[in-house]
């Protein structure tokens, strides 16, 4: 094998949004990312993983208003937590930092001023959706009306869900804030620009040159190709981020902020650890710098993150590596079906190992969505990993240990067998490289079939048993030893932990650069078993615990659901028919300490009593409710909420806020009827 050159390799995943806890989504990129930088550090590179807590924004600031906290607590707590469940999946980044920190400000302050002195800031005043209640500016979002095409009501933003028009959100009818209810009224203010139409031609050249992903570059190529716009770069206050320099009230647009982040975490690393940041980061700079995203968020990084860093004088990326999305069982992830499914759930319940194999034999170099089927996750692990790979160490380590002092023979006895294996590094190098991991896993397991069916022609069980032929029990199992070792080097940057207990049994350490030859009379250690087998009631387990109940029959308006959570509406006459729905009699109810919407309701059903957390607080004084009849869903999962445990729901109908009705049933009703 020839050692490649050194290179100095800056990596990045996308910055996960402080204000929700990550899921197999984002762990697709992360495990996506995290291969691929201990590919590169195993192979003798310099190279560094970067990545941060996308703090900023309005919809941080809301949710820290409705948990009653102060944005920068919400953003510790989510950065603890997305720190801890990155490090649960063997992610193992060089540094983790936030948006919202010093060496943030100060590289966007100076990236600004650099882009201001260049005459690529631009003002004007615009007018925009104000909700005069909340006194904030609405993006999109943040309006709900009625469809001016289909009238289908509730529909947010500038789509309609139901008939799929686009529009804007000026022609919604009667449009109404979705944080407070008010009819937005229309507001000037001043807004900053970068001209983007000044990098048409810049950003042309970079796309011709560089080499992205074939999908990534079609797309960039369209929108550069269909006029650039100006990009509003500034928010009115109230908006949490940093103040714009000579800007009073005016704040950088968080999609501004968020790729120096990139910087910011860099920067934070280096002066961590001594590391000089200007060559990685100035024009000309020889270091490679490549940015793992999403594909939804191409244009943030193909178009106004190059040209932006183009006028700072900086380095442009290397390139940008687009992924698809993740879907569970062939279809977007859902919260009902229990296939929403966030990472710390995953780990309660399952090895981050046999998901980082998993997604490693679907990943590709292309932005297709990949998926991921529960079964076939179970089968594949199970066949793979545990059935050939850890298989060819756990047939020979007993015959060495038993026989031979844990001592491997001093001569090859197979020195082709094992060259060919290390041969093949090569190619399967170029393969991580090229991030075809799947095909890079399809080599490796064709490569543990053939040490498999080594060891079943020697089959050393049968010589072991028979007079004089330890030599040949030796050899066929130093061999097994030999393959073993060279397919676990190729698996380590996917198996972190598992090459760890591997090195501990091979008493070496499984880098892709020493693999020169096999190893000749070197001593091993106990066998341990390295990875167990996938059961399928734990996977059953996992999605159990990720489903969640259906909506209540009125949600009180609050945020906006996500898009990517949600799905179609209708269930069918069998799911309804398990819904137990009876009346009861509110025994109690009282506010709940820290929760802005919720009341803790005791519900009496005649012979047992259940605890309710209803989201009714405006609609509702506690006291008035006390003694009132009302109908609940009475077998719901018990739920555990952060202020303790739902054991079913109330209906209710209405709008939302103060105009949400519990349904009572009629007079004459008692606690624990049924309702038909
Ligand atoms: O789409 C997202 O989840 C963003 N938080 C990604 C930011 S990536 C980078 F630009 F910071
Ligand atoms: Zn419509």
């Amino acid at each position: 094998m020839n050692a490649p050159a050194p290179r100095k390799i800056l990596v990045t995943s996308a910055l996960p949004y402080a204000n929700g806890s990550l899921h197999l989504g984002h762990l697709l990129e992360m495990v996506q990312t995290d291969i691929w930088v201990r590919f590169q550090k195993s192979r003798g590179h310099e190279c560094h993983y970067v990545c941060a807590d996308d703090a900023h924004g309005t919809a941080i600031m809301l949710t820290a208003e409705s948990l009653g906290i102060t944005p920068e607590e919400q953003i510790k707590r989510i950065q603890e937590e997305h720190e801890r469940d990155a490090a649960g999946f063997l992610i193992g980044f060089d540094n983790f930092h936030s948006t919202h920190s010093e060496e943030n400000r100060r590289w966007c302050e100076e990236i600004y001023g650099r882009l201001q002195a260049n005459d690529h800031i631009a003002s004007r005043d615009i007018t925009q959706a104000f909700d005069p209640e909340k006194q904030l500016f609405l993006a999109d979002r943040y309006i709900k009306g009625t469809c001016p095409k289909c009238k289908t009501p509730d529909q947010y933003g500038d789509n309609c869900e139901a008939c799929g028009a686009t529009y804007s959100p000026t022609e919604l009818i009667d449009p109404v804030s979705a944080l407070s209810g008010a009819k937005p009224v229309e507001k000037q203010s001043t807004h900053y620009f970068f001209t983007l139409p000044a990098f048409t031609d810049m950003l042309s050249d970079w796309l011709a040159s560089e080499e992205l992903q074939p999908q990534v570059a079609n797309k960039l190529r369209e929108w550069v190709d269909g006029g650039l716009q100006e990009w509003d770069i500034s928010r009115d206050a109230p908006y949490f981020g940093f103040e714009i320099p000579g800007a009073p009230g005016k704040y950088f647009y968080v999609w501004l902020d968020a790729p120096i982040g990139y910087m910011a975490s860099f920067q934070q690393y280096c002066d961590r650890v001594g590391l000089d940041f200007a060559p990685w980061w100035q024009e000309g700079s020889d270091a490679e710098l490549y940015h793992f995203i999403g594909k939804d968020i191409i244009n943030f990084h193909g178009l106004f993150w190059p040209a932006m860093l183009q006028s700072a004088g900086l380095r442009l990326p290397t390139a940008i590596y687009a992924h698809g999305f993740l879907m569970v069982n062939g279809t977007k992830m859902s919260k009902s079906r229990g296939t929403f499914i966030k990472g710390s759930t995953y780990l309660e319940h399952l090895d981050p190992e046999y998901l980082r194999y998993y997604f490693a034999a679907k990943l590709s170099g292309s932005v297709d969505d990949i998926d991921l089927n529960l079964e076939d996750f179970v089968q594949r692990v199970n066949s793979d990993v545990v059935g050939k790979v850890v298989n060819i160490a756990s047939r020979c380590a007993g015959f060495l240990r038993k026989g031979f002092d844990n001592t491997l023979s001093p001569a090859c006895a197979e020195a082709a067998l094992v060259q060919e294996f290390i041969d093949a590094g090569d190619g399967i190098a170029a393969l991580f490289e090229a991030r075809e991991f799947n095909k890079a896993i399809r080599e490796i397991v064709a490569l543990a079939d053939r040490a498999n069916q080594y060891i079943d022609e020697r089959k050393p069980w049968v010589l072991a048993k028979e007079e004089g032929r330890e030599q040949e029990v030796l050899d066929a199992c130093s061999v097994g030893i030999n393959l073993f070792r060279v397919l676990m080097t190729y698996l380590a940057p996917v198996l972190p932990a598992m090459a760890e207990k591997a090195e501990a049994f091979l008493g070496l350490s499984l880098q892709w650069t020493d693999l020169q030859g096999p190893l000749l009379n070197h001593k091993i250690n106990k066998f341990k078993p390295l990875l167990t087998r996938v059961e399928t009631e734990k996977v059953e387990a996992m999605v159990e615990a990720s489903r969640e109940s259906a909506p209540a029959a009125a949600k009180p308006k609050a945020e906006p659901t996500p898009k990517a959570e949600e799905e179609s509406s209708t269930i069918a006459f069998e799911d309804f028919a398990k819904v137990d729905l009876r009346v009861a009699r509110i025994a109690a109810a009282d506010h709940v300490e820290g929760a802005d919407k919720l009341l803790c309701l005791k519900l009496d059903l005649g012979d047992e009593q259940k605890q309710v957390f209803a989201g009714i607080k405006a609609a509702y004084q506690p006291e008035d409710l006390v003694g009132r009849l009302t109908v609940m869903v009475a077998n719901l999962a018990p739920r555990k909420m952060r202020f303790g445990v739902s054991e079913g729901m109330v209906l209710a109908a209405g709008p939302g806020g103060e105009d949400i009705f519990l349904l009572q049933p009629d007079s004459g009703a008692e606690p624990g009827m049924q309702v038909k």
